[in-house]
């Protein structure tokens, strides 16, 4: 799909739609949506006031031109209310109004900047968003099933001011870059574990790599044995495919020896092990490599944003599986930083495979650590499956990742790490046990994982309630959401500039 920007009056484009909008509550269109109401002779007006056009958000309301104008369709998409809106909310509208015009065939459409006028956002930050929200909106996994619609195959931005285009044109270029990179990462979640084993998964790695040009390593199981990676190895014996630990490198400062540490759960499937889930819902344990796919794609983004910085991915990749010679509850591993972890109950298997890949990027002198994690049903339990969950060792580093995330539209709710909660996850025997008790299950994980965090500056994001999606709402579709990707690579910016400045 293409997307450009064309200098002139929307009401004038030849597409096969063009889309205005309209603020909740407002009684009179104002701005283009005037104009083309003008045009079509009060027809936009009066649904308004027959209250059938009602802008509530979320809103695609279809009208047909009958030869009035150029195009065929005018939809006229709901703001929401004035004080409510945001740039997410061009992102989500922009995926709502794209759907509804595929269904209806529509190939080519136009569209205003939406909110740039009363609205009060910037052209470019709205571009963007809808550049987004349109690659985003329109996502399919179709590499089973042909999709049940044609593509959209151009969206024309109409804008006023010639002198604007080149800003705009680099606008839609990042927002395109981004929407691909999270698109990449829910491919890579909706791909059935049989298609996205460890050992795919490092090959989907590699690609990245060559095509990116960014530095590519994997580790396979004797080369854990060699470095004592005890807890990811335990959690891989149960499976027949061999665990993998994957790093991918982006040096955008070639003057500088730190880089920063984004970490991903890669657990291609979870069954539980031996400590088995039920049947039902199992299925969607395919996703358990979301924060892989998540940190994977976010290096290919900040790759082609080039900002002053070095990041490095670190996943470690297994499945979960039942076998003779599975990990079993009781059973006591051996972690990479020599802490010894007696193993409760073997689907707590996220934080065992974490605790090492920590460990090692410890080894690399990464710092910060950020990760990012489907750890814990109870972390959806808690915030649902609107926002993320946050933890952290250092609140510096978790107010940044917190600021980046608001920044992009990106929901996410600190959780406390109490002290007190420690004494939950002590073993009789090991330094620590991989459960706590039944309530604060989310914060247990966490409080598990800061042990091999030790003294590097950490924020743990359990995506487990947000990852995938049951609902389709803007510019979320069903299954994977790609969550995350937006706040490391706003991230990864924010801190390449603020390097700059110093
Ligand atoms: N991958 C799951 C967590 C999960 C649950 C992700 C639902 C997405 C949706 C994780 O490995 C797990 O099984 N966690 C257990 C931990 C428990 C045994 C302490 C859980 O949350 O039930
Ligand atoms: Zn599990
Ligand atoms: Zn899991």
């Amino acid at each position: 799909m293409e997307i450009k920007i064309i200098v002139g009056d929307i009401a004038q484009i030849e597409a096969d739609a063009i889309v205005v909008n309209l603020f909740e509550g407002m009684e009179q269109p104002g701005g283009a949506t005037a104009a083309v109401d003008e045009v079509l002779e009060g027809v936009l007006s009066s649904l308004i006031s027959r209250g059938e056009i009602k802008g509530k958000f979320g809103e695609v309301s279809i009208v047909h031109t009958f030869g009035k104008l150029p195009a065929g369709i005018v939809a006229i998409a709901g703001l929401g209310k004035r004080q409510d809106f945001n740039v997410d909310r061009i992102r989500g509208i922009t995926g709502d109004f794209c759907r509804a015009l595929r269904k209806l065939n529509c190939h080519r459409i136009a569209t205003i900047l939406h909110g740039s006028g009363i609205g009060g956002i910037e052209l470019e930050a709205s571009a963007e968003a809808i550049a987004e929200g349109a690659l985003l909106g329109l996502y399919g996994f179709t590499k089973y099933k042909k999709p049940e619609y044609e593509d959209i195959e151009e969206i024309l931005l109409a804008v006023r001011e010639k002198g604007k285009v080149p800003i705009l044109e680099t606008a839609i270029g990042k927002g395109k870059l981004v929407a691909e990179a999270i698109n990449l990462a829910r491919d890579m979640v909706n791909e059935p574990a049989n298609c996205m084993t460890p050992g795919q998964m490092a090959e989907a790695a590699k690609e990245i790599a060559g095509k990116y040009n960014l530095e590519f390593k994997v580790f396979d199981r004797e080369d854990m044995e060699t470095m004592g990676m005890g807890a990811l190895l335990g959690v891989a014996k149960g499976s027949n495919q061999p665990p993998k630990l994957i790093t991918l490198s982006y040096k955008g400062d070639e003057r500088s020896e730190k880089a920063v540490g984004f970490l991903g759960k890669g657990i291609t499937f979870d069954s539980g092990g031996i400590s088995i889930k039920p049947s039902e819902g199992m299925n969607e344990m395919k996703d358990d490599m979301a924060g892989a796919a998540t940190v994977m794609t976010a290096v290919v983004a900040i790759a082609q944003l080039k900002p002053k910085i070095n990041v490095t991915a670190v996943i470690p990749a297994t499945e979960n599986l039942p076998s003779g010679t599975a990990l079993k509850p009781g059973d006591v591993l051996k972690a990479m930083n020599g802490k010894t972890i007696e193993v409760i109950n073997t689907d707590a298997e996220g934080r065992l495979i974490l605790a090492d890949a920590l460990s090692y990027a410890q080894k690399l002198g990464l710092s910060p650590l950020i990760d990012l994690a489907t750890l814990t049903g109870a972390c959806r339990i808690a915030l649902g499956t609107l926002y993320s969950g946050v933890f952290s060792n250092d609140q510096d580093l978790a107010d940044k990742v917190l600021k980046a995330a608001k920044g992009t539209g990106e929901k996410m709710w600190q959780m406390p790490m109490p002290e007190e909660y420690k004494e939950q996850i002590k073993s009789e025997i090991a330094d620590v046990k991989n459960i706590g008790n039944r309530y604060g299950g989310a914060i247990t994980a966490a409080l598990f994982l800061a042990e091999f965090a030790a003294n590097t500056p950490w924020v743990h994001i359990d995506i487990a309630g947000t990852a995938s999606s049951t609902k389709e709402s803007g510019y979320i579709v069903k299954g994977a959401t790609g969550v995350g990707i937006r706040t490391l690579v706003e991230l990864a910016l924010r801190e390449a500039k603020s390097q700059e400045a110093i």
